[in-house]
Formats: structure tokens, C-alpha cells, sequence
């Protein structure tokens, strides 16, 4: 294997307020012949409370970043904080800690066909010992309510829109009050108009409880609704773009 320093000096130095500081970040899929590098020395520093979108063609590694940051993924060579801890450095117990402080949000909602809302929403807080179950129905329905779905607390997925499916995902990931949520491609299987309304709640919640937020999309449609968007191309960023003040509407 290529051994690689564990950081980058000209990178981004780790500073109190990132929520995720990466550096010369590189990563290899294969063994032998098949080995092949996806990432190259890729630097980002996202501070607390930001919401970043990450773009870029197809196989360009994109969810691959998004892992190695959630601990999913071993670190090979570089350097990955989360949230204060180096990935690069972590010890099995080390990373599932980290995993539990991290609400994650994927393409498909992955919810639970056999339980019901308000029980799927629940499972955000299993993970999290006794305690935090301690009152889950009462943190369960209230950010149930965030969402929109008070509702349908007591039905089944199979009941939902994909929209709503994608909300009680939302909600499943903020219910344990994680300071930085990992979204991939959460609109990929909604409409426009339900894609942005989903996004648009997720913005809202994040601002409002100032949680992070690293999402993959390749939808052109939402962009306003970042702080920042990087643009990925073959394992590199290769583009960045500031928005100082993002918009945010309702969308009916
Ligand atoms: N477990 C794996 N084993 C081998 N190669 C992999 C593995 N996971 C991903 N790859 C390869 O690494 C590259 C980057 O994959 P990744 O999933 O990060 O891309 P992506 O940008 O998320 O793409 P998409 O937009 O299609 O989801 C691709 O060429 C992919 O085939
Ligand atoms: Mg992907």
C-alpha cells in the first residue's frame, strides 16, 4: 500500500469550530492489479453549523468522502477529523462513538416496514443507550411535529409518499440532537417539488439547531439552499462556490 503522511501542511489546519477538517485525503479501492486510487489528496474544512453540498459526476468518489467522515470507512492515508476526533488514528470503539454522534441520510430511507413512524424515528435514539430512551416518545413525536408528520405517527411506511418516507428519515436522523448529519442523495428517488421541500425542512432544523450538514446531491434544483457547494471531479475538488447569503423558500 502507499504510505502517505497522516497530514498535509498546506491543507486546512483543525480548528475548534470545524465540524469536519480533512487533509491530503487519499483513498484506494482493489487489491494487486485492480488497485485504483478514487481520491486524491482532497482538503475541506466544514465549520459547525454549516451546510455543504457535494457534487460531481458519477464514480467521482463523492460517497466515498462522505464514509470515510461517518467512520464507515477505514482511513488509508490523510487525515479525517470529525467532530474533534481523528479518523485516521481511531480505534474500532473510537469510530462507533463517532457513528452514534452522526445522523445519517441516504438514497433510500432505509426505514423499518414493520414499524411504525413514530417507532422508526425511535431507532435514532436506540443507539444511544438507555437514556436517551429514557423519554423517546416525547422526543420521538416533537421532531415527528418538526416534520410535519404528527399525523402519521401510527402508520407504516407502506402507508407514506416517498416524500414523507424521506422526512421520517430526516426526523430518525436529528431525533438524537447529532451535531452533524450525512445525507446522500436524499432526493434522488422524490419529485422536484417534494426534493425541495425535503431539503428546504432539513435546512431549516440544521439553522435552527445549528447542526452541520455534508450532503450529496446531484440535484441542480436546491443549490440555494447551501452555504458552500464543492464540486468533485475523478477523486478531486475542483470547484468551489460561497453563497453569502443562501435563499430559502417555501415551496408549495
Ligand atoms: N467497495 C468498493 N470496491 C471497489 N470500488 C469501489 C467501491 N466503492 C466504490 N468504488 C469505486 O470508487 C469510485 C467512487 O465511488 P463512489 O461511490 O464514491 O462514487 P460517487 O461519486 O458517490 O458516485 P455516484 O454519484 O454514482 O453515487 C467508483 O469508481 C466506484 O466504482
Ligand atoms: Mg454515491
Amino acid at each position: 500500500m502507499t504510505q502517505l503522511p497522516h497530514a498535509n501542511c498546506f491543507g486546512p489546519k483543525p480548528r475548534s469550530t470545524s465540524a469536519i477538517c480533512i487533509n491530503g485525503l487519499c483513498h484506494w479501492f482493489g487489491k494487486g492489479p485492480t488497485r485504483k486510487q478514487i481520491l486524491f489528496s482532497l482538503d475541506l474544512d466544514v465549520l459547525r453549523g454549516e451546510i455543504i453540498f457535494l457534487m460531481g459526476p458519477s464514480g467521482c468518489g463523492k460517497t466515498t468522502v462522505l464514509t470515510l467522515v461517518g467512520g464507515l470507512r477505514s482511513v488509508q492515508a490523510g487525515s479525517v477529523r470529525t467532530l474533534g476526533v481523528e479518523m485516521a488514528e481511531a480505534d474500532e470503539q473510537t469510530m462507533i462513538a463517532t457513528r452514534r454522534r452522526i445522523g445519517f441520510i441516504y438514497q433510500a430511507h432505509n426505514l423499518h416496514q414493520s414499524l411504525t413512524v413514530l417507532e422508526n424515528v425511535r431507532m435514532g435514539l436506540e443507539v444511544h443507550g438507555p437514556e436517551a430512551l429514557a423519554d423517546w416518545r416525547k422526543r420521538s413525536a416533537a421532531i415527528l411535529a418538526g416534520v410535519g408528520l404528527t399525523r402519521w405517527a401510527d402508520a407504516y411506511p407502506a402507508q407514506l409518499s416517498g416524500g414523507q418516507k424521506q422526512r421520517v428519515a430526516i426526523a430518525r436522523a436529528l431525533v438524537a440532537r447529532s451535531p452533524l448529519i450525512l445525507a446522500d442523495e436524499p432526493t434522488a428517488t422524490l419529485d422536484k417539488v417534494t426534493g425541495r421541500q425535503t431539503v428546504n425542512l432539513l435546512h431549516d432544523l440544521a439553522k435552527q439547531q445549528h447542526r452541520t450538514v455534508l450532503m450529496v446531491t446531484h440535484d441542480n434544483r436546491i443549490l440555494d439552499l447551501a452555504d458552500r457547494i464543492l464540486e468533485m471531479e475523478d477523486g478531486r475538488i475542483v470547484n468551489e462556490t460561497r453563497q453569502c447569503s443562501p435563499r430559502r423558500e417555501t415551496t408549495r
